[in-house]
């Protein structure tokens, strides 16, 4: 059969929904949002939070599987297909995921060690652990060669598969947990008080940005994800319809993470009059094993349940980043599927080294291996997540609003107009979301990178070098991206889904992971 009359991808709209809140439902739930919610003025927080999702996120989301789904290609070629001078945010939606998958395997690594130790006393591990470099590496190693299983049997035959089991699965033990949690009994109201009382004074301007890049992060924006999975969204998916749900279950579960852990953690401080620290690395690998241990059998149980939890939501997620590169191999450099993720997960894994090395000096305290001043996880994490995404998710409204109708109109209007041809229908919220993608939500996002900018080259309104070598550290990727865009794959093929299917047929490989149907146009 002819490339052109199959198309690889997932097979059903539930399959791509579920696949894509996998990539949304990770640590950014189960950990950063509940206790950045704490931190920020609880139900104050929530409130923002949610706003974010529904204004920014969702419109960002939307354009970035649109932007996939009309090209049926990897983000280099996708971004190229909307204006050839915008082929270099592809390029970098698929830096960014690389290095955030050497970091957050690691922490992967660190929820399969305390899933597999939840019976001997996890309370005491994390600085023995973090410091033992080589049993880091290993569960790191197992960590990501989970996740090379699964992106290695392909999107509908791994991906899609994995996601039907693990998503329900995971909100299974999840809703577990929290009722588990909310029986406590003593302290319990404490908890549910500190993480959702409203408290419009805590919030502030620097908890509304707060708000709006947790939400960047959660739904795994800005980074290549989206556009990669919208690729191999066929005719049957929906995307008005897939982003909603995608949203709302990221949401749902980040708000029950919260009414789980902190029942837990007051209920502990009612028993034992103990502070528990609630914030960072702490509160996952520090403060929750003490309450569980505290809870004797039961307590082992429940921690069972919840880092197994823990591990498959990030499990998930690193998947949706490693696909992303795997995928833009796989097309660039015509080799197999197979081959591709091998050198993806190689590289990875080469690069987790040093940095699991430098947060075990930073969890025992030590100040050794850092750059910039900051161990290297939370220099990369502050490199990719909080310069760069925005800058990425920016670029994806701007192609969508701005490029995809030649003659580039400022009326929203033929905006949306262009974008019914080109295939994107949303119904009523076609025009909204014209307007969104077009001005607001640019303008939105143009205010978190700004301010997040700001506060690392000016923490605490002082002025920090270190900082400064953080931003112009990730400036330069980014101009190397672009650099590298232009010399090299502007005019150049940069493939796209189809040739996947060839690619697979010519290495005679039958359990490919093609459809065998015809080639549909792209129509939402
Ligand atoms: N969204 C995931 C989380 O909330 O933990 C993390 C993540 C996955 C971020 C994939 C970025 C990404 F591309």
């Amino acid at each position: 059969m002819e490339k052109t009359k199959k198309r690889n991808g997932f097979a059903s709209g539930i399959g791509f929904i579920l696949a894509a809140a996998g990539s949304a439902v990770g640590l950014g739930n189960l950990w950063s949002f509940p206790y950045k919610t704490s931190a920020n003025g609880g139900a104050a927080f929530v409130f923002v939070y949610i706003l974010s999702s529904a204004i920014i996120g969702s419109i960002v989301m939307l354009a970035e599987i649109y932007l996939g789904k009309r090209a049926q290609a990897n983000p280099v070629t996708a971004y190229k297909k909307a204006n050839k001078g915008l082929g270099w945010l592809g390029l970098f939606a698929i830096i960014i995921p690389l290095l955030i998958t050497c970091y957050y395997s690691i922490l992967g690594g660190y929820t399969i060690k305390y899933t597999m130790n939840s019976f001997n006393a996890n309370s005491q591990i994390l600085a023995s652990f973090s410091g033992n470099v080589g049993e880091v590496i290993l569960y790191t190693a197992i960590f990501i060669i989970l996740a090379l299983v699964v992106v290695m049997a392909g999107v509908k035959g791994g991906i899609e598969k994995a996601s039907k089991v693990l998503m329900p699965a995971l909100f299974i033990l999840l809703v577990g947990v929290v009722i588990y949690c909310l029986t406590l009994g003593a302290g319990v109201k404490d908890g549910l008080a500190y993480y959702l009382k409203p408290d419009f004074s805590q919030l502030g301007f620097k908890g509304i940005l707060a708000a709006m890049s947790q939400a960047f992060f959660s739904l795994s924006l800005g980074m290549g994800i989206m556009v990669s999975y919208g690729s191999y969204a066929g005719k049957n998916i929906k995307i008005g319809q897939s982003v909603f749900m995608i949203c709302l279950f990221d949401t749902i579960v980040a708000l029950l993470a919260g009414l789980a852990i902190f029942p837990a953690i007051y209920h502990y401080k009612a028993i034992s009059g103990v502070d528990l620290k609630v914030n960072g690395i702490m509160l996952l690998f520090s403060s929750l094993p003490v309450v569980f241990d505290n809870l004797g059998t039961i307590g082992h149980i429940v921690s069972f349940f919840f880092f197994g939890m823990v591990a498959i939501a990030a499990l998930t997620s690193v998947i949706s980043l490693m696909e992303v590169v795997t995928q833009f191999v796989i097309q660039k450099f015509r080799v197999h599927r197979t081959k591709a993720i091998f050198v993806v997960a190689a590289i990875c894994f080469a690069i987790s080294i040093p940095i699991s090395i430098s947060l075990g000096f930073a969890i025992n305290g030590q100040d050794k291996m850092t750059i910039c001043g900051q161990n290297w996880l939370d220099f990369i994490d502050m490199v990719t997540n909080t310069v760069l995404m925005p800058v990425c998710a920016f670029g994806s409204c701007i192609a969508i609003g701005w490029f995809i109708d030649k003659k580039a109109t400022a009326n929203p209007l033929k905006t949306f107009k262009t974008l019914e041809e080109d295939g994107l229908s949303l119904g009523k919220f076609g025009k909204i979301f014209a307007v969104m993608v077009k001005y607001v939500t640019p303008a939105l996002i143009l205010v978190v990178e700004i301010f997040g900018v700001k506060d690392i080259i000016f923490p605490g309104n002082v002025f920090s070098k270190n900082g400064l070598g953080i931003v112009i550290t990730a400036y330069a990727l980014l101009a190397l991206a672009a650099i590298v865009y232009f010399v090299w794959l502007v005019k150049r093929e940069t493939g796209c889904n189809a040739d996947e299917i060839d690619i697979a047929i010519a290495a005679n490989l039958d359990e490919s992971d093609e459809d065998e149907v015809a080639e549909e146009p792209t129509e939402n």
